[in-house]
């Protein structure tokens, strides 16, 4: 729609870019550390691709993916084109595996185009790309992925050296790579049903087949974060990984393998302070209800902007180093936290979801754990509705914001610093 000549250039504040209401923190910095880690654990002769699919898990996909360069990240994993051209118009240059099936001629000349290595899962896949490709005077790489347990993406991997074989005979595909995928590397050794080394025993099958029949196979990966931080045996030539990237071990058996820190934190900010009586139900539903005269906090950020509604009574905040619980109903925008113990809260304080405060720390395991999900699902919950900000930005306090919180500004205060470790993700 054209925008009117009478329309104004909207204010920062008036955009939603703003630290005006809620808003996500993304340590960059953290994310380069964990890159670091991880290269560390798996040596030189291992590649790291960091996974950054679904807007780099929550985090924004172009700051991940730069930030994971630097820690020495060499390839890329989205799962969608449009993830993929995203990277690539923001000049990001190196590998990009397509992690998704592209199943249209379109999607797969734009690979071509854009220098991108789709998943094959057949030999249609292959021969779509074998017909777009010839003539081009250009070969497009792609990766072969083989299932060897999943029941997801992937051919049978039973089938993977008569496929090899099969793509080596096309002369418009490179075959860079052949991949599976571990349908549960995170589950603990004593939970261990054995799929994990089945699927590892079937994969080294394949490649060994591959080996005595002469095939070159390209790149060979397995491993997400969970295997990667499980066994060296899994990495191969590369490894994919997510959500260690953005500092969360995939299970608590496996936090401490190598050193993380989590990159984001989810703040938002105080609108109102309500004295309530006893006996004063709270929220849609009324599924709270105040033991005692209590001092209500309405807090801007809402299931809308990617807080659980299953959370609603089960989970705090963080103000100063300390928690507060939420109270009531989470609605779309906005929850309610009881400030009884905290008289210093007021409208314009800014409270933590996710993040860490002195000894204080609230994890997308510690939401998942309550909801029946997992911290993948939390982290990618987060809706562009909320702004990302550097660690950097975060500090800054333009004019525009409003009433600050005095515990923001001061310096090393860690209840929301703007420049303590508040303000790190820790
Ligand atoms: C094929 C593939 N590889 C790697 C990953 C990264 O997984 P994680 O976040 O557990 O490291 C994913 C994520 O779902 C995936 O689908």
């Amino acid at each position: 729609m054209a925008r009117s000549p009478l329309a104004p250039e909207p204010a920062p504040h008036e955009t939603g870019r703003s630290r005006q209401r809620a808003w996500v923190v993304v340590d960059t910095a953290a994310i380069t550390a964990n890159a670091q880690a991880i290269r560390r654990l798996i040596g030189p002769r291992t590649q790291l691709m960091a996974v950054v699919k679904a807007d780099g898990y929550g985090h924004g996909a172009i700051a991940v993916a730069q930030a994971a360069q630097a820690g020495g990240a060499s390839s890329f994993g989205v799962a969608t084109l449009a993830e993929a051209v995203e990277l690539r118009r923001a000049g990001l240059m190196a590998p990009v595996l397509v992690l998704g099936n592209l199943t249209q001629v379109e999607e797969l000349r734009s690979c071509l185009r854009w220098n991108l290595m789709p998943t094959i899962s057949s030999m249609r896949e292959a021969l779509l790309c074998q017909n777009l490709a010839h003539g081009t005077g250009r070969r497009l790489a792609l990766q072969l992925k083989l299932d060897t347990g999943m029941a997801r993406l992937g051919a049978d991997w039973e089938e993977g050296p008569r496929l090899v074989a099969a793509l080596r005979e096309l002369d418009a595909i490179e075959l860079a790579g052949v991949y599976s995928h571990l349908a549960s590397a995170d589950t603990s050794p004593e939970e261990d049903d054995g799929l994990t080394r089945l699927q590892q025993q079937r994969f080294e099958a394949v490649l060994a087949s591959l080996r005595l029949r002469g095939l070159a196979s390209g790149c060979r990966h397995l491993a997400n974060s969970a295997a990667t931080l499980r066994h060296r045996q899994h990495h191969f030539d590369l490894v994919r990984v997510g959500l260690a990237l953005y500092g969360h071990p995939p299970a608590n058996h496996l936090a401490g393998a190598v050193p993380l820190r989590p990159a984001m934190q989810v703040l938002a900010r105080v609108t109102l302070i309500r004295c309530v009586a006893a006996g004063v139900g709270v929220s849609y539903g009324h599924s709270f209800r105040t033991q005692r005269p209590t001092r209500l906090a309405v807090v801007a950020i809402g299931y809308a902007d990617g807080v659980p509604r299953q959370l609603s009574n089960r989970m705090d905040v963080l103000h100063r180093g300390r928690r507060l619980p939420q109270t009531g109903a989470i609605t779309m925008d906005q929850l309610v936290v009881d400030a009884t113990e905290a008289p210093d809260l007021e409208i314009g304080s800014v409270v933590t979801l996710l993040g860490s405060q002195g000894d204080e720390s609230i994890t997308p395991a510690d939401w998942s754990s309550r909801c029946d999900t997992i911290p993948w699902e939390v982290l990618c919950g987060f809706k562009r509705r909320l702004p990302r900000l550097g660690s950097e930005e975060n500090r800054e306090v333009p004019s525009s914001d409003g009433p600050q919180d005095p515990g923001e500004t001061r310096p090393g205060a860690s209840a929301n610093s703007l420049s303590g470790d508040g303000a790190r993700g820790a």
